[in-house]
């Protein structure tokens, strides 16, 4: 959507402050043991006690077999988005698990997913941007992929300016993964938002500068760099839902609801 209105902007930043909740409270419980269908259950839950509905949840997009069974995506180690939750997939220390959660609250919809390691614990005393990962379960590469794809959402949300392409977003991920010896995911990318699960334009993350749509004042954009420790091919399940890595090696993912406008780009799921 292009957002206009002082009213547009002022609820779709209360729906991604409620969405950022929503994925804090799943993480803090996403630990060995727990199923990736209880941490379902505790997304549905946070998000209907904030007034918001999950907007995943019997999503039907053109060309999906079936409508979306839940309101988490939760993609483990090779795989890398629309991983189905399931009362028999136990999450296990060192898994890189990326979790994505949509909603939409008084009709504004947002979207956003992060990635961490099962069995990390992070010390927060520094405060916010400065907290430290005390004990890490993953290794050292799962790590770098990690924080590789979390730099990489930096870079593009920053390359989001009124008058550019969407081109120069994926550029952006092209060069961080790039830099850091990992792929880009092939095929998949982000995409506009405020108004619906997915809108127009798509926002290929092998993109290059100067292609793609341009970025229009009041442009809601999901920004969603996928990295791979291998190379960039991707398979579809026999689920018709879950996106895995052809190769069999790990993804990780980050995305961020953002509002980009002639002062500039504001993240609105944190
Ligand atoms: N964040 C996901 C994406 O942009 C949305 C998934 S919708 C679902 O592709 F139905 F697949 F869950
Ligand atoms: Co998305």
């Amino acid at each position: 959507m292009i957002a206009t209105t002082e009213e547009d902007i002022k609820t779709l930043r209360a729906a991604g402050k409620i969405l950022a909740g929503v994925l804090r409270d799943v993480e803090v419980l996403a630990k060995e043991g727990t199923t990736t269908a209880e941490l379902d259950l505790v997304a549905e839950h946070a998000t209907r006690t904030r007034g918001a509905v999950p907007s995943f949840l019997n999503y039907q997009p053109d060309g999906a077999a079936y409508p979306y069974p839940a309101s988490l995506c939760i993609s483990i180690n090779d795989e890398v988005v629309h991983g189905i939750p399931n009362e028999k997939r136990m999450l296990r220390n060192g898994d890189i698990v990326s979790i994505d959660a949509g909603l939409s609250y008084q009709g504004y919809f947002v979207d956003a997913a992060r990635t961490f390691i099962v069995g990390d614990s992070t010390d927060t005393s520094l405060g916010g941007e400065r907290s430290l990962v005390v004990r890490g379960a993953g290794d050292l590469k799962a790590h770098q992929l990690i924080n590789a794809t979390r730099e990489a959402l930096e870079a593009a949300i920053n390359a989001a300016r009124v008058g550019s392409h969407v081109g120069n977003i994926g550029a952006e991920i092209v060069r961080g993964a790039r830099n850091h010896g990992f792929g880009v995911v092939e095929d998949l990318g982000g995409h506009a938002v405020g108004r619906a699960v997915h809108e127009k334009p798509f926002i290929a993350n092998d993109g290059k500068e100067g292609e793609g749509a341009e970025i229009l004042d009041g442009m809601v954009l999901a920004i969603e760099p996928m990295l791979a420790e291998g190379k960039g091919a991707i398979i579809l399940d026999e689920d018709e839902w879950t996106y895995r890595m052809k190769d069999k090696k790990r993804a990780a993912h980050f995305e961020d609801t953002v509002l980009v406008t002639k002062n500039g780009v504001e993240i609105l799921t944190v």
